[in-house]
């Protein structure tokens, strides 16, 4: 149990007129814990109180993970059978104690199998939405925390050039993720990866989540490349774009106006601006060169445990950003049967400014410069 983690939680509480919370395996637990549960068919759940005591219903064969028990933390372990699990619910909600009142939840995580039991445990009580109180309590990152993100940033740039030394013509979109993934461990990624790489070639690359495919090199290309690496359980998320051949000069013109657009991004970051005023700073430049239309997505959003968390970066975003914030900056132009460009770079905001913890050429290369 993190004791500082636990007490920020309890000013939430606090703050957004929340009783307890009732939390499942995710980031959050993680972060709250240090305890990592699968996700699976039987429900585990950490119950919170406001007074600061906690319980964690789990299937018996894990309990080997948890802390001891104290004063302020039990565990209620259940075996195989659930026609068991709703009474051990029900030890857990008496144990702790929270009879009425509204208990937080995170709205993505929680299944109905968890919120059934719950429900039934702790029939006083409302369940609502803590996506504020959850946003909260990760948003602004510990210097340890921005550690591993630049680690994991380190980690996807390495994976990425030894992957670029292999390429050549008539590799398949798939044949290049695979061994971008590779790579990426071989470099030092942990195995369960922020999401699986995203290779898209020439017309492909017009589409933003483009799914890697049979389709094959061919001199004329745009190579857009959108990866990431896990490092200590915290991401990276990147997007780099290349030529291969005589590239149509519409698609560098648009590169470069993408670029000038993640720059514009960048320089606007500090503490006390809006997120959507980042938003805003991108998209004026494409709009300024007429492909407004053609910048289809938000300018980023969250990254750290998850990769996709908030602040995310849309033009009406009100959020002010602070020192500790971590968040993806990339603008793309998509030219559909054509081609597209994005620029990908991850970046915290800190007490004067913004730095990229990602830190390779962003500029639209050639990739025959890195075959080996
Ligand atoms: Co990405
Ligand atoms: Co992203």
């Amino acid at each position: 149990m993190n004791n500082e983690r636990l007490a920020k939680l309890g000013h939430l509480m606090e703050k957004f007129g929340l009783e307890g919370m009732a939390l499942n395996p995710g980031p959050t637990l993680i972060y709250l814990t240090g305890l990592h549960f699968h996700l699976m068919e039987r429900p585990t759940v950490l119950l919170v109180s406001h007074t600061g005591s906690s319980a964690m219903v789990l299937p018996v064969l894990e309990k080997g993970k948890l802390p001891p028990e104290s004063e302020t933390f039990k565990a209620f372990p259940f075996g195989d059978d659930p026609a068991t699990w709703s009474a051990v619910f029900e030890q857990a909600g008496d144990w702790i104690n929270l009879q009425s009142g509204q208990i937080g939840v995170d709205p993505t995580r929680l299944r109905f199998l968890e919120l059934s039991f719950l429900e039934s445990a702790l029939p006083g009580v409302r369940f609502v939405d803590a996506s504020q109180a959850l946003a909260a309590l990760r948003m602004q990152k510990e210097p340890e925390e921005i550690s591993r993100m630049k680690k994991a940033a380190q980690i996807a740039q390495t994976g990425l050039l030894e992957m670029l030394k292999t390429l050549g013509r008539g590799m398949t979109e798939k044949q290049i993720a695979n061994e971008l993934i590779v790579q990426l461990l071989k470099a030092g990624s942990d195995s369960e990866m922020p999401f699986a790489p995203i290779v898209a070639l020439g017309e492909n690359s017009a589409n933003p989540h483009a799914v890697p495919t049979d389709r094959e090199l061919r001199s004329g290309d745009l190579l857009l490349v959108d990866w990431g690496a896990a490092f200590d359980g915290y991401f990276s998320d990147i997007t780099r774009t290349f030529t291969f051949g005589e590239v149509d000069p519409e698609l560098i013109e648009i590169g470069n106006i993408v670029l000038q657009a993640n720059q514009a991004a960048q320089n606007v970051g500090k503490p006390g601006i809006t997120a959507g005023a980042i938003d805003r700073a991108a998209r004026a430049v494409i709009d300024g060169a007429g492909y407004g239309a053609a910048f289809t997505h938000r300018t980023g959003h969250g990254l750290g445990m998850e990769a996709h968390e908030p602040p995310y970066i849309y033009s009406e975003n009100g959020l002010i950003l602070a020192p500790g914030m971590t968040f993806t900056i990339e603008p793309g132009i998509y030219l559909p049967g054509r081609g597209g460009v994005r620029i990908e770079d991850d970046v915290v905001i800190t007490e004067t400014g913004l730095e990229s913890l990602t830190d390779m050429p962003r500029r639209v290369m050639p990739i025959e410069g890195f075959i080996a």
